[in-house]
């Protein structure tokens, strides 16, 4: 499963990026909101910090001003995806960009028969929102597996990048379902190497060695 950090704070993407667990990153107009910076400017940097796929959001909702704006976002560097409302403007521009090979990631998706249209637009993500379903005690992840099991049936190559991920368990359940991609708050990916275990069992090592009174360099 790749991992995707989903935020727009470049400190928070240079450090999880330098542990080598960061495979992209995706942004959406509030995180790009909650960073305080300008879009086009945060966006570019981000590119240059990590070679994988960068996902930057069109702010408008009609065809031709999604087409402007995702054309001039893909401009900024070559790992740019754009990343599509799901309307029917969203995936119109989404069969556009797909025939000119440039990667699209068609958000807000809260349904199966969604990414149905999304794959046969031709989108390179999609992405089922994990969390603002399981909010309205609907189970997210059932939405994944119902996805994965479309785009088996018909062999599909649109990635399931599961988002709106909430938790460590979001992230392990997603995996289990299929997903392609989690993208993933910075505080739950370092979250997942947490385990009570592992600190009691370190803690009784570093006693013990100490006792020993070695040194290995
Ligand atoms: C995905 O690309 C979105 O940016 C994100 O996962 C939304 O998450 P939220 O529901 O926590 O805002």
């Amino acid at each position: 499963m790749k991992f995707f950090v989903d935020t727009a704070i470049v400190k928070d993407i240079e450090e999880l990026n330098s542990y080598g667990l960061l495979d992209g990153v995706t942004t959406n107009p509030s995180l790009i909101a909650k960073s305080g910076r300008n879009f086009l400017e945060v966006i570019a940097e981000i590119c240059d910090l990590i070679e994988g796929p960068v996902s930057a959001e069109v702010a408008s909702m009609d065809y031709e001003n999604m087409i402007a704006e995702g054309e001039h976002l893909a401009r900024i560097a070559s790992n740019i995806v754009i990343k599509l409302p799901l309307t029917l403007n969203g995936l119109k521009a989404c069969r556009h960009f797909s025939q000119k090979g440039i990667k699209t990631n068609v958000t807000l998706c809260f349904s199966a028969n969604q990414a149905l249209l999304a794959a046969k637009a031709g989108a390179t993500y999609i992405s089922p929102f994990l969390g603002r379903l399981d909010d309205l005690n609907i189970d997210g992840m059932e939405l994944i597996r119902e996805i994965r099991a479309i785009y088996d049936n018909y062999g599909f190559n649109t990635e399931i990048l599961a988002a709106s991920v909430r938790s460590a368990n979001h992230v392990k359940d997603a995996a289990i379902a299929g997903a392609d991609v989690a993208t993933i708050p910075p505080d739950v990916i370092r979250n997942l190497v947490n385990h009570v275990l592992t600190d009691k069992g370190l803690a009784q090592f570093e006693r013990d060695w100490a006792q020993t009174g070695q040194t290995i360099i």
